[in-house]
């Protein structure tokens, strides 16, 4: 039986691994990741680690790992096809023998998307766009932003339409994309004219919908949004979610409008998001506290607004998301307020709406009468321990001066307090780290500073961290197979991973880690588990990535690698060699 890439893609993103593991572990949340206890073999300790990140997951004590296929396996003891007939039932696939045309009509959609997209693009560029550039010149967008989020413009007429069909794409799966529509006559029709558009994109990177919004007073909806599709449902889509996750920031801004999070994004808050155009539903809320900690809820400050505030508040409550609210005076939105006050203010805003550090200093300050000099030390002290956790300095700052207006101390003793807190923090949780990795093995590679020079860094951890920053961000593939080739990967498994990876990024539009595992063998799934699990909270840019290729490159040849190396290998790394001599 043949299974589609697609179709296990489609079936690993319908499954979250969280849903699968959960029926059967009891899974608790720490940060981005979950934990429990590893049911593949006994222990006390919760070492068995879940990552919504990859869909995958890795006990640190026995070594089990994989995605959702892989558990579902192992723990029921079926075979591969079983447990993804199982998955299927489960998430009302159709079995994977019957799922040809479904995967076909996705597949086409998400192509047609990408063609839209770039094709919206293009126009925003050219003659016809001349107007949708004002516009957003008019609304302040640079045009760094207009790139980032890959902005464009619908222009008036069939021209859309038109552009598909001669890529080869039929009326019916135009419809079906919701980039045209069927007049009563029969006629396709574009569905977004004379509008600006907003690609809205998926944690794969794939174009899944649009939004467009009319640059005029006339001419229908402010803004129009694609309905449901296959590959898209509205009421679980969130605009810009792609660009938050790779912020790095475990808080989200939750704001109402597209533009708000635009703005939000060229003023430095990388981490906002939005709803398209519907109340927030307990998906998405579910969907955010899988990527964040924290939740900032921006809405307009309109009675609306707050009412949906409200709403949503109790809604992250419930899902165990920390939420606070932020108030805003004088704008009407995110995006009115920083054209009017500046990037800073809405800093210090978001720092005010900071009410969970506020809840629990009022808890400590209730458990201490500052009246009392004793009970005076033990409140500031403990208070400092709680404002080292947070790692914000302006808040920190903020935050003392309170406390001295408080209990009548001094603002510089209590600093002087704070800085001592927060080594202690940073210690500990240092110390955490290394212990972690040090069980692990893997703590002689990781604790070494990738950029020292000099031959300390094994070339295999640079390998890794390549194959692993290529898994978390598929959009770097360029940048290595710039520079490096196969035969740059010394270390066998690596090697595999970057081949394997290559060949399906040849027919996906993304490879995230949970599809690229299914097609490993079983030291290669073995080696990149532990490295994934290892390296989960390390963001990659492009020039760490660079940094890494760099050190592949330039590593000399260890004793052991030229014993082991074939006479092609040898021969480059002897043309490498009288290169740097040159
Ligand atoms: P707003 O009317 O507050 O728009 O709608 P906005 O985000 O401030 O946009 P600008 O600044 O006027 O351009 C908030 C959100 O509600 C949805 C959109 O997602 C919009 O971003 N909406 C609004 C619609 O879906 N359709 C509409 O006709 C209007
Ligand atoms: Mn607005």
């Amino acid at each position: 039986m043949a299974i589609t890439t697609h179709y296990l893609q489609e079936l690993l993103q319908r499954n979250s691994i969280i849903d699968v593991i959960g029926g059967h572990v009891h899974l608790k949340r720490h940060g981005r990741i979950y934990k429990g206890l590893c049911p593949f073999h006994s222990e006390k300790t919760p070492s068995f680690t879940v990552y919504p990140d990859t869909e995958s997951y890795y006990c640190f004590g026995c070594g089990a790992a994989g995605n959702a296929i892989n558990f579902v396996k192992d723990i029921n003891g079926l075979t591969s096809i079983e447990a993804i007939k199982m998955l299927a039932q489960q998430s009302g696939m159709p079995l994977p023998d019957e799922d040809d045309k479904a995967s076909k009509i996705k597949s086409r959609i998400y192509e047609m998307n990408k063609l839209a997209a770039r094709y919206f693009h293009a126009n925003l560029n050219s003659e016809k766009g001349k107007q949708a550039r004002i516009y957003l010149r008019q609304r302040q967008l640079s045009d760094k932003t207009i790139v980032n989020f890959g902005l464009g413009y619908a222009s008036g007429g069939w021209d859309l339409c038109n552009y598909l069909k001669k890529k080869g794409y039929t009326e019916d799966e135009m419809v079906a994309a919701y980039l045209a529509g069927r007049s009563q006559k029969g006629n396709v029709y574009d569905i977004f004219r004379d509008r600006v558009m907003f690609p809205i994109i998926d944690l794969r990177g794939n174009v899944i919908a649009f939004g467009g919004r009319r640059m005029g007073d006339e001419g229908g909806p402010k803004y129009l949004n694609s309905g449901d599709t296959p590959v898209f449902k509205k009421s679980n889509g969130l605009f810009a979610l792609n660009l938050a996750k790779k912020s790095g920031k475990d808080t989200f801004i939750l704001a109402e409008g597209y533009m708000d999070v635009i703005a939000l994004h060229q003023a430095g808050f990388t981490n906002a998001i939005a709803t398209l155009g519907t109340a927030l539903t307990s998906q998405q809320v579910k969907l955010i506290g899988d990527y964040a900690k924290n939740v900032v809820i921006a809405y307009d400050s309109d009675e609306a607004g707050q009412k949906a505030t409200r709403r949503a508040m109790e809604m992250f409550t419930k899902e165990d998301v920390n939420v606070s609210v932020l108030q805003m005076e004088g704008a009407k939105d995110p995006d009115e307020y920083i054209k009017k006050f500046g990037s800073n203010s809405f800093e210090l805003l978001i720092n005010k709406a900071n009410s969970a550090l506020d809840f629990e200093l009022q808890k400590l300050r209730k458990q201490h009468d500052i009246k009392d000099v004793q009970g005076r030390v033990d409140y500031l002290t403990k208070a400092c321990e709680l404002l080292a956790s947070h790692p914000n300095p302006i808040l920190q700052d903020i935050y003392c001066g309170r406390l001295a207006e408080e209990t009548g101390a001094g603002k510089d003793s209590i600093k002087l307090q704070l800085e001592q807190a927060k080594n202690r923090f940073y210690r500990n949780s240092a110390a955490r780290r290394n212990k972690a990795m040090m069980k692990e093995g893997l703590a002689s590679d990781i604790k070494v500073d990738y950029r020292q020079s000099g031959n300390t860094v094994p070339k295999v951890l640079a390998q890794q961290q390549i194959v692993s920053a290529l898994i978390r961000d598929n959009d770097l593939l360029p940048i290595v197979e710039g520079q490096l080739t196969e035969t740059d990967f010394t270390d066998e498994n690596m090697k595999n991973a970057y081949v394997r990876f290559r060949e399906l990024k040849a027919e996906n539009q993304t490879v995230g880690y949970a599809l690229l595992y299914q097609f490993l063998d079983d030291d290669t799934r073995k080696s990149l588990a532990k490295i994934n699990a290892t390296l989960t909270d390390i963001i990659m840019t492009a020039e760490d990535l660079q940094l890494h290729i760099d050190k592949l490159k330039a590593a000399p040849m260890g004793q052991n690698e030229v014993k082991n190396a074939s006479l092609e290998e040898l021969a480059k790394h002897i043309e490498k060699l009288k290169e740097k001599k040159k």
